[in-house]
This record gives structure tokens, sequence and C-alpha cells, in this order.
């Protein structure tokens, strides 16, 4: 086996996946206000943006090569309610980011979240009745969130709320009003992850919290379970699936692809990220290696793409052609 890996050329020749900068998907936090750059205190090098310069960084993104960006709305929480009532402001935050974004760079695919979290006072993803994260009444809200995003110009609507049923009434919404080629990512194997920690920082649902969201999203100890939530999002009509997190669910991925042969896309969680980069500025890891080495690891598994907030670093790397080990 070693005479193949003996060496470069042959490791060349020999290498079974490659990463290229259009496997990138880079989630973006915005915030209100003009010129602002926030840190985001547990994503080293994370910034928010207010939408002056979200602009500014989602044209280095397209420049870079990167296909698509996904939004995060950071809402004040003088702004936030018990229903979410603000996601269905054709005003708000993400809806104005979309329009410019989709004004001035038309070609970026522009990724839209449809769950409630970072418009409720609760910080859940669903309308909270009675102690209680309420289905039905939820999807009322989420299809109307959906059409208001796609009616701001967005190309994937991204359900990341996991309640029941949710795809099939989105896909009908967007058709019965002429968004028949708005993509629906659906967020199918999204499981109940101590992984998300940066990220209810980062749009302020954390400390809003007063208990978990295991009555929706998946038991990390399931994998049939998430295999029959991809099966019932694709039966609705979902266009592509999301996994998520990454890397402690790389057999999700895999079976994910084995068996429904669907584009399937891995989302690398703000606490991957996090934990990446704490490990990194102790020198304990090599940044950079890391980041190529994580990324490899899901297109091995079988993803077609990966959402990462190392998505602008990776570009860079890629186009120094510095992504070996
Ligand atoms: C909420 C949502 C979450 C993430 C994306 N959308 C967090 C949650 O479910 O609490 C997490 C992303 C990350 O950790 O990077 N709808």
């Amino acid at each position: 086996m070693r005479r193949n890996r003996m060496r470069n050329f042959s490791r060349d020749l020999m290498r079974e996946n490659i990463l290229t900068v259009k496997d990138l998907i880079y989630p973006i936090f915005i915030i209100e206000g003009h010129n602002k750059k926030e840190k985001i205190n547990s994503m080293p090098n994370l910034f928010r943006f207010s939408i002056d310069l979200l602009l500014k960084e989602a044209e280095r993104a397209f420049e870079l090569g990167i296909p698509a960006i996904a939004l995060f709305p950071k809402i004040d929480s003088g702004k936030k309610d018990e229903e979410g009532t603000l996601a269905l402001d054709p005003d708000n935050l993400i809806c104005r980011a979309v329009k410019l974004l989709k004004q001035k760079i038309p070609k970026l695919g522009i990724i839209c979240d449809v769950a409630l979290d970072p418009y409720t006072s609760h910080g859940h993803d669903g309308l909270l009745i009675n102690n209680e994260i309420k289905n039905d009444e939820t999807i009322n809200i989420l299809c109307k969130q959906a059409l208001n995003q796609a009616n701001a110009g967005c190309d994937i609507i991204a359900p990341s709320d996991m309640m029941d049923g949710r795809v099939g009434v989105i896909r009908d919404i967007m058709d019965e009003n002429g968004f028949i080629n708005t993509q629906i990512m659906a967020y199918s194997a999204k499981y109940a992850s101590n992984f998300y920690g940066p990220f209810r920082d980062a749009v302020g649902s954390r400390n809003k919290l007063q208990f978990d969201k295991k009555s929706y999203q998946l038991d990390p100890a399931n994998g049939d379970e998430a295999i029959h939530e991809v099966s019932l999002d694709i039966s609705e009509g979902a266009d592509m699936i999301i996994v998520k997190p990454g890397m402690p669910y790389l057999d999700i991925i895999y079976r994910t692809k084995k068996k429904f042969s669907v584009p399937t896309y891995a989302y690398q969680v703000s606490g991957e990220y996090s934990m990446i980069h704490a490990a990194a500025n102790n020198n304990f890891l090599n940044l950079e290696k890391i980041i190529y080495e994580s990324l490899i690891g899901f297109k091995r598994a079988g993803a077609d793409g990966v959402f990462t907030y190392f998505a602008i670093e990776a570009a860079i790397l890629l186009k120094k052609n510095q992504v070996s080990f």
C-alpha cells in the first residue's frame, strides 16, 4: 500500500475526494445599524454585521467563488415577543438584507432560515403554549415566514425548526404564490445538540431559553430516527437535506446519501467552529490543517457541501492551493 503513498504526485492521483470553494456555504450573522461590526465572544474571528457591511462581506465571499451564504439575524430583545411577530414583517432585518443582496449581487445564492428562535422572547423555534411547543400552530406561522422571505427574493428556504409536516406546507404555499423555483433545503436531521451554544450567543437566544429543545430536535443517540425524518422531508418536497451538527454525525450524512441519493449538506456548527479555534489558540492544533481535515471529512462521508463559519478562510486557503496536510 505504501508505494502509492510514497510520492506527492501519486497521492494526488489517488485522492478520492476533493474540497473546492463550490462546496462551501457561509453562514453570516446580521444586526441593525450602520457601519457596525460586532465581535461574537464565543466565536473567535467572527462578527455580526450591519447590512451595509454585510454587503461587503458577501461581495468578498462571492469574489472568492463561494456559491451561497446563509443569513441569521440578531434581533434586539425589545423587538422579540411570544409569537415572534417580527418574523412576518416584510420590512424586517432579514428581508431588507435579502433585498439589498439580490439587487447588488444577484448571482450569490441566499439561504434564509425558517424558525422563530431569533424572534421569540422565549428563544424557542416554535409557539410556546402551556409549556409546550405547539406543532401545527407553529407551522401556520412558519409558512408565512417562509413566504415573507421568498417575497424578499431569497433563493433557498431552510426550515430549521424541526416541526412535523412543515416542508409540505411550505412547498404548497410557495407554489400557490408563484415561487415554484424557490428551493427548500430542509434541516431534516437536526439534533438536540450542545454544540449550538455559541450560535445562541450570536443570535441572543441563549439566556432566553428556559428549557431544552428535545421535544422537537433529535436525540443524539438515534440514527434510524434521523433517516426516517429525512425520508419524510423528501416525500414532502424537500430539494436538499441538511444534517446538523457535522462532525459527530458523519454516519448520518453517509446513510442519507447512500439511501436517498439526494443533495446532502453538513452543517459544521458554531460549537465545532469554536472548539477548533480554542484548540488552535492554545497551539494544541494547527488551525489551517484542521480546517481542511474537518471539511474533507464531510466530503468523504458523502456531503455535497458544508455550511461552515470557516468558509472565507477555507476559500482563501483553497485559492492559495494550501490545502493538504
Ligand atoms: C435555530 C438554529 C440553531 C442553529 C441554526 N438554526 C440553533 C438551535 O437550534 O438552537 C445552530 C447553528 C450553529 O450552532 O452554528 N433554528
